[in-house]
């Protein structure tokens, strides 16, 4: 019996395609090994959005080269977007790697291993439209319920000039509404309450008979035993008013919406070719609060793109009073080889005056959430249990409708369950409060009630 062994890096999707790798090799009669040094197969499912997280993968590619050459048995694949961006390259920087396989050719794991057993090196960087058909009744979820991934679109038809995404994962193709919804109904029956729509760009989901994300919501929302849906991530020119309606009108949908924005300066988005201006994201944002009153926002935020002044950073910062977002992702620019940004010339801004802007960003918007998140003091709210809290002390962590981390000493609750707690206490991250009861009779384990 072979064991394997993956190793996952970077997004929701590249996890959830963790989850397919394991359900095909489950299906070929591999186990799972609890230790890397117990696999005689290991995948790595890397992510190539920005240098640091790609140089990873050839530091830890460095290590399983010195582990192979004391069990040459063991097998080594590259998965995910490093696969896609790097290919054959792969090979030659770290030789004792048997396969590359990128992430719209998961389906064929089962040939790439037949060549790399019979010591044939195999590479699929292939951007297979089929990719979207991977049959879902074999995805093996490591966590098992209250939460689960699932695939609605796949790859991006957009061209932000600093994302190396369209090149890794290929152009957008949806799966059919009625199969989605099929996954929905089965993971239900399995006691999973909550599900999370995925795609890099999920809002322009339009399956082949035209249906969008607003019709699969609808779909979903009525599906026996399912509490909360969600989906990410959302790009802002999709953002339509009849998926605002879909929001505002189906219960089970949650009341946040991640919606990346990038920058608050319009010279900054238009080099990025995001397709928006300050102004046409702040209408969203608006309008989308006139839809759902009590939405809450999160955001994605590159700070020192090429060529961003003072100026233009100002008025990233301004955006965050604006919008008051209640989590951001800030990241540095990173060029990612290929790119159009990556070619810009050198903008004479340093490191360390980029890296002091994000900073600040940082600090501003800490203080902005824990504004935000004192509001909820007193409040009693709904958590849907998730699991022990790292903090530990006793306490179990779950998210509320509006998508904020609670920890509170667990009571009675166990994961899965939905729990009626009374906030105490707020930071800029999570939320703090006393465990008050389960929420009604029904709500064990999400039971429909
Ligand atoms: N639509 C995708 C975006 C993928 S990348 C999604 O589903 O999340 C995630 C985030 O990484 C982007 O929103 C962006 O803020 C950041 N990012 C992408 N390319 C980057 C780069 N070259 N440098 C720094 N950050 C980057
Ligand atoms: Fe990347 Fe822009 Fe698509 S950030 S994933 S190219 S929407």
């Amino acid at each position: 019996m072979s064991r394997y062994y993956i190793e996952t890096w970077g997004c929701q999707m590249n996890v959830h395609d963790s989850e397919k790798l394991a359900g095909t090799l489950d299906s070929l009669g591999f186990t799972k090994a609890s230790r890397e040094e117990e696999a005689d197969l290991l995948l790595l499912n890397t992510c190539a959005v920005r240098e640091q997280a790609a140089e990873k993968v050839f530091s830890k590619l460095g290590r399983l080269g010195r582990l192979k050459q004391s069990r040459p048995e063991i097998l080594i694949g590259v998965t995910g977007c490093v696969a896609s961006m790097e290919g054959e390259k792969i090979f030659r920087r770290a030789p004792h790697v048997d396969f590359v396989l990128g992430p719209r050719g998961l389906m064929n794991l089962p040939l790439l291993l037949q060549a790399a057993r019979a010591r044939r090196r195999a590479i699929d960087i292939v951007h297979h439209q089929e990719s979207v058909l991977y049959p879902w009744q074999r995805i093996e979820r490591g966590e098992g319920p209250p939460h689960a991934y699932l695939t609605v679109i796949e790859g991006c038809n957009k061209g932000c000039t600093f994302c190396i995404v369209p090149r890794t994962r290929g152009r957008e193709a949806s799966r059919r509404l009625e199969d989605v919804i099929r996954e929905v109904r089965s993971l239900a029956e399995n006691g999973y309450t909550e599900v999370e729509f995925l795609g890099q760009t999920v809002n322009a989901y339009r399956d082949p008979q035209g249906r969008a994300l607003s019709d699969l919501l609808r779909a979903a929302d009525s599906v026996e035993g399912i509490r909360r849906i969600r989906f990410t991530t959302s790009h802002p020119l999709h953002m339509t008013r009849g998926l605002m309606r879909a929001m505002a009108e189906l219960p089970r949908v949650v009341r946040r919406l991640h919606l990346p924005v990038q920058s608050g300066s319009d010279a900054v988005l238009a080099r990025m070719r995001r397709g928006y201006t300050r102004r046409g994201y702040l209408d969203r944002v608006r309008d989308l609060r006139s839809f759902v009153p009590d939405i809450s926002f999160s955001t994605d935020i590159i700070v020192g793109f090429p060529g961003e002044t003072q100026e233009d950073f100002r008025k990233t910062l301004e955006l965050l009073e604006e919008v008051r977002f209640d989590t951001v992702y800030s990241f540095l620019y990173s060029p990612r080889p290929g790119t159009p940004a990556a070619e810009c010339p050198d903008d004479g801004v340093s490191l360390e005056e980029k890296a002091e802007r994000l900073e600040r960003l940082q600090l501003r918007q800490a203080e902005i959430q824990i504004e935000g998140n004192r509001a909820w003091i007193g409040r009693e709210v709904e958590v849907l249990v998730e699991g022990t809290a790292k903090l530990g002390g006793g306490c179990v962590t779950g998210r509320t409708i509006h998508g904020q981390i609670v920890n509170f000493p667990s009571g009675e609750c166990r994961r899965g369950d939905l729990a009626r707690v009374l906030i105490e206490h707020a930071a800029a991250h999570s939320l703090k409060g006393r465990f008050l009861h389960i929420g009604g009779p029904s709500a064990r384990l999400g039971l429909a009630g």
